[in-house]
């Protein structure tokens, strides 16, 4: 199922191969708590899930998608059609309404329209950046039968805010959680940062009740490593899962660089 909003560290192009490693277990609730564009939820289509994220713009649409999918596809379609109309200054007036407003609405139309759909903000919070002049921005048409696959998938599912030790608290042996946190030495792609220390507790703590986890961690390209160690005592396979070219790489440099991402899991 193709994402609604386009999302930084998207687990789309490696969604079938970690889908296929979830699917071999049995499990009551899946849970997703760096939801993001939920590229795994919508490979998966678990039964019961509760999923969240701490960005709570993304959180809000995620939830009107659910609850009141008919006013997000107009809203799309109007924006997308004022954007033909008016040209590149429209999507400037959106982006600086949404840095005052953090309107989710806003937030869905500057990631369909932004260049390759890189959500990144500034040092103060602020999304910056530039309009994609070369594409349009998803057609509404398609965008709607998107979101209409979506809201049917969504209806049972729980979707909150907040961090994600607090999300998972309710987890039990009988369930699974992926896990998908930001790089560790990602500065400005999102707003959060994890702390090293209190995640591998967290990873700890799961261990001690045997909830099971696949974690989506670090990876490396043939130019840059961004792996940082995961101690071993938490883990129990290691797996590489070969997630396509760096859209960063691409966009600074118009190189190509083949990336493979680890997956860590402790059953
Ligand atoms: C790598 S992205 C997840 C991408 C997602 N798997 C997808 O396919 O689009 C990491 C997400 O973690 C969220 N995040 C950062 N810190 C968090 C925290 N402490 N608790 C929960 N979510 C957090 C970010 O807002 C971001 O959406």
């Amino acid at each position: 199922m193709m994402s609604f909003i386009k999302w930084s560290g998207s687990k789309r192009s490696q969604a079938k191969t970690i889908v296929s490693i979830i699917k071999e277990l049995e499990f009551d609730t899946y849970y997703e708590p760096f939801l993001g564009s939920g590229a795994i939820l919508g490979e998966l289509k678990p039964e019961k899930a509760i999923i969240s994220d701490i960005y709570e713009p993304l959180v809000m649409l995620w939830n009107e998608i659910k609850n009141d999918p008919k006013s997000v596809i107009e809203n799309y379609e109007k924006q997308w059609s004022k954007l033909q109309e008016i040209g590149h200054t429209y999507f400037y007036e959106v982006r600086d309404r949404f840095n005052k407003n953090k309107d989710p609405l806003d937030l869905l139309f500057l990631s369909r329209t932004c260049v390759n759909g890189l959500i990144r903000f500034n040092s103060k919070g602020q999304f910056n950046n530039a309009l994609h002049h070369s594409r349009k921005g998803m057609n509404p048409q398609k965008f709607a039968s998107i979101v209409d696959q979506w809201n049917q998938l969504l209806k049972e599912y729980k979707i909150s805010v907040g961090d994600y030790r607090k999300i998972t608290e309710t987890a039990t042996k009988n369930d699974v959680i992926y896990l998908d946190p930001p790089y560790f030495n990602n500065k400005n792609r999102y707003l959060e940062n994890i702390d090293h220390e209190a995640f591998f507790k967290y990873l700890g703590e799961l261990n001690k009740k045997s909830i099971r986890y696949v974690l989506s961690y670090d990876g490396h390209s043939e130019s840059k490593n961004y792996d940082h160690p995961l101690p071993k005592e938490l883990y129990k396979r290691h797996l590489k899962v070969h997630s396509g070219l760096s859209a960063f790489k691409k966009v600074q440099d118009k190189q190509k660089d083949n990336v493979h991402e680890s997956l860590y899991l402790n059953f």
